[in-house]
């Protein structure tokens, strides 16, 4: 297969663990037989530095021209300043609409290995393996109005807007009940809402409720989103799909990757109605850790998040599943061999370039 791959490297650690995702993709298209071909473009605060936006054109028209895109991560103390028009993030949020990318999908396994990094006890990870799917279109990052008033009495309100159309909370629902009944899954999707309080919840339950009834194979829960959170760090291991709005899904995932003891190790997709050359889903893969501006240009970020984004990105955007599995199953005997960076321990931890190798010698 020959496919073609914008990187958006991006801001503080970002160029660092894209360059080494790149490695293990070439790695993997030396191995299978297949051409990869990569595009460098910007997003995020250095864009900004260099065009004035966030997202420029440019990123846009390669990005959705591309099979799939492999992004780093954005922000960092530079572009900080809340007065500022444009800030890093924006690029994230815009190019999620751009390129149509409804669903986030967060993967979160605990390695037994690894559970001494987690604050959690091991026998509360102890089988813990989930995804979460996250909607990431809608909701209260995109509602509008989204702005602030005068009051007549001098003082200042803001406004955000929580809407959810029928048509969003079916798509991502469907979606998760589709995962959730796949070979790779257990087959329980945890809906999770606030419907005791929010007219959006109280429409995203219903749907979940007449769709399930289609999925009949597969166990609906409904979850409250303040019941999830507790969940999450009580017993991880009951969740399997795990599906909510995009503000819950922020911030449930944030919470869900502190059990696998770093966020360094944590991949994600998003994904959407637009399809690629291949027929399959055109999408964006980033790790879910962030610029790390403390640590950039160090050379010793974790890059198995991103390393596991490009896996998900070979599965879902190019249908390479075997070539998926093999990277990840090498993050795992690396991992299970003692390979770790420094996110993962004090004594000789490996540099960003040699965790990658450590990795590419069981590819
Ligand atoms: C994430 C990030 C983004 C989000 C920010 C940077 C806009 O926190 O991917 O979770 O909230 O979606
Ligand atoms: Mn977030």
């Amino acid at each position: 297969m020959t496919a073609h791959i914008i990187v958006l490297a991006g801001d503080g650690v970002g160029p660092e663990v894209s360059r080494e995702a790149v490695r293990v993709l070439q790695a993997i298209g030396t191995k299978f037989h297949h051409t990869f071909t990569f595009e460098d473009h910007l997003i995020g605060g250095c864009a900004i530095d260099a065009t004035g936006s966030a997202l420029p054109e440019a990123t846009i028209a390669a990005a959705g021209k591309a099979d799939a895109v492999l992004l780093g991560a954005v922000g960092g103390p530079k572009w900080d300043d809340p007065k500022a028009k444009t800030r890093p993030e924006d690029g994230l949020l815009a190019i999620r609409k751009a390129l149509k990318l409804y669903a986030n999908l967060r993967p979160v396994k605990v390695y037994p290995e690894l559970a001494y990094a987690s604050p959690l006890k091991p026998e509360i990870l102890a089988g813990t393996d989930f995804i979460v799917v996250r909607e990431l279109t809608g909701g209260l990052y995109f509602g509008q109005p989204k702005e602030r008033r005068k009051r007549a009495d001098g003082g200042t309100t803001a406004v955000d807007t929580l809407e959810y159309h029928d048509y969003e909370v079916e798509r991502i629902l469907r979606l998760a009940f589709e995962l959730a009944g796949g070979k790779a899954r257990r087959g329980i999707v945890a809906s999770v809402d606030k419907a005791n309080v929010l007219e959006t919840s109280r429409l995203w339950r219903e749907h979940a409720a007449v769709l399930g009834k289609h999925y009949p194979s597969v166990t609906l829960q409904h979850v409250l989103v303040d019941t999830a959170a507790m969940r999450l760090v009580m017993s991880p291991s009951q969740f399997d799909v795990l599906v909510t709005e995009n503000t819950f899904g922020d911030i449930l995932t944030d919470e869900a990757a502190v059990l696998a003891g770093s966020m360094g190790l944590l991949p994600s997709a998003s994904i959407g109605e637009v399809k690629n050359s291949k027929g399959f889903a055109l999408g964006l893969y980033e790790p879910i850790h962030g610029s790390a501006p403390d640590i950039a240009g160090k050379g010793i970020a974790n890059p198995v998040g991103t390393i596991l984004s490009a896996a998900m990105l070979l599965r879902h955007s190019l249908g390479l599943e075997e070539e998926a599995q093999s990277i990840e199953t090498a993050v795992e005997t690396a991992l299970r061999q003692g390979a770790r960076t420094a996110d993962l321990t004090k004594s000789n931890p490996l540099s960003t370039a040699q965790m990658t190798d450590a990795i590419l010698t069981l590819i």
